[in-house]
């Protein structure tokens, strides 16, 4: 370890070492824009998920919510706009083939159209459509084409009426949705930042018109305290109001929150006012009424506002990881080992709770320490590690963000009793066998980081 601050280099490699996540189709090169989840990392997504869905629509009477499909009717792309406006401004360089977003480049190469990167000649800008285009069906005409979403919303608009007649919804209201989404990105750098493929966390919130001001500042509230929860460092949050050149074709208003990562602050999730335009467009193409009747206010019919919430979940990974990563001095021997990496993941969303630990494996203590696992696994997410010296089995732990281990030992034996210890202190306690789990749910409910 060289100056122990923050880098994506020790982020990607961390997340492979230890299972995180890895470079898709590594073994042929790997694909551009495309990351798998292992082990661990699929833990930390589930958990960042969970939270989500449990914060939108357990904690919230009127979210409810739903899973589209990603292949859906192409007009609904031309009904939302992505077919016309989902573009990102392109050239490319004559000489070395390089590509590049002209809205990334400086104005003094845009102007004299020369590349930044081996001083040749660059294009006339144009238009790329972001959107992945495939063909459905046997034949592959212009008939047949369908598009993977780019965004999970529109799944949501255009059940937007089932959803009402079949829950009874009234406004105001929210329908929530995990699942992935596909952009053809040219720029695909910063691990799993950017990426082709990646899965989205939205929550579109029905308003009536007029109420949409309001009701974008409780969810802009909402969302930040989100982050706080489950343990995100304040300091490493801001927002970013859109400016007039930035909003997407659909909004009236638009705050993101983002977050510092390695490469500096960037966007971590969107909050927007989309006003009625999806729906109107989508009564405008469909030609099916997407009005609401509001029976609290005379039977009066209008199409809703509506504020939508739209994070990313494998950037919220990122964030997660980044936000955790620590390395911290533990010892004055001049050597490496006087350092530990240490995720300080939120328990809630770290991939392990708890770990155990028998201080050997013979004289019985794996057997006890096995006997204690199955116990804690009803209740948490566990591991289990008899090798190597404890001190190293404490970083290895450390590494991976797991807030308990429990270190079973010769007194164990003889009086029930535990050592547990805790990630960010490294204090241990000494504690009875039965009390354990108690002691662990309060220390989860009570977690603040240090
Ligand atoms: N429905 C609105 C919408 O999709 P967006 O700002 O384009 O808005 C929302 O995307 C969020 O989705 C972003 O804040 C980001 O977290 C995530 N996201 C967008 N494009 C992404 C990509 N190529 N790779 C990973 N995450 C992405």
């Amino acid at each position: 370890m060289d100056d122990h601050k923050i880098s994506m280099e020790k982020i990607v490699s961390l997340c492979k070492r230890r299972g995180f996540v890895f470079q898709s189709s590594e073994i042929y090169g790997g694909q551009n824009g495309a990351w798998d989840y292992g082990p661990l990392g699929i833990e930390l997504k589930n958990n960042i998920s969970r939270a989500w869905w449990r914060e939108m629509t357990q904690l919230h009477d009127n979210i409810v919510g739903l899973d589209a499909s990603i292949l859906m009717h192409p007009r609904t792309w031309e009904a939302s706009g992505h077919v016309e406006n989902f573009t990102d401004p392109l050239v490319d360089c004559k000489k070395c083939k390089t590509r590049f977003r002209a809205d990334h480049l400086e104005a003094e190469n845009l102007e004299k159209k020369l590349c930044p990167e081996c001083g040749g000649e660059l294009t006339d800008t144009r238009k790329f459509n972001l959107m992945f285009k495939t063909h459905i069906g046997p034949t592959d005409d212009n008939s047949s084409v369908i598009y993977l979403r780019p965004e999970t919303a529109q799944g949501i608009y255009v059940n937007y009426k089932n959803i009402i007649q079949s829950n009874r919804m009234k406004i105001p209201f929210g329908i929530a949705q995990i699942g992935k989404a596909f952009r053809n990105e040219i720029v695909t750098k910063n691990f799993i930042f950017r990426t082709c493929e990646f899965e989205q966390m939205e929550m579109q919130f029905f308003v009536k018109p007029g109420d949409d001001d309001e009701w974008f500042e409780t969810w802009k509230k909402q969302r930040w305290e989100f982050y706080k929860k489950y343990g995100i460092r304040t300091e490493k949050l801001r927002w970013h109001q859109h400016g007039k050149d930035e909003l997407a074709h659909y909004a009236k208003d638009a705050y993101d929150i983002e977050y510092e990562f390695p490469m500096g602050f960037k966007e971590l999730e969107g909050v927007h006012n989309r006003t009625d335009f999806d729906l109107s467009r989508h009564t405008e193409y469909s030609g099916k009424d997407m009005q609401y009747i509001d029976q609290d206010d005379g039977n009066k019919k209008y199409t809703p506002y509506i504020i939508e919430t739209s994070a990313g979940l494998t950037r919220n990974v990122l964030a997660f990881l980044c936000d955790a990563y620590d390395e911290e001095k533990v010892a004055d021997k001049g050597n490496a080992d006087d350092w530990r990496v240490v995720l300080r993941f939120h328990p809630k969303v770290a991939p392990i709770t708890v770990a155990v630990l028998p201080l050997m494996k013979k004289d019985g203590l794996a057997e006890l320490a096995k006997e204690i696992q199955n116990e804690l696994k009803e209740e948490f997410p566990t591991s289990y590690d008899q090798a190597g010296a404890i001190g190293k089995r404490y970083r290895r732990q450390d590494e991976v963000g797991t807030p308990f281990c429990v270190t079973i030992d010769y007194d164990s034996k003889e009086d029930n009793s535990v050592t547990l210890r805790f990630r960010d202190s490294m204090e241990q306690a000494r504690i009875p066998r039965a009390e354990l789990i108690d002691r662990i749910r309060k220390e989860i409910k009570n977690y603040t980081r240090a």
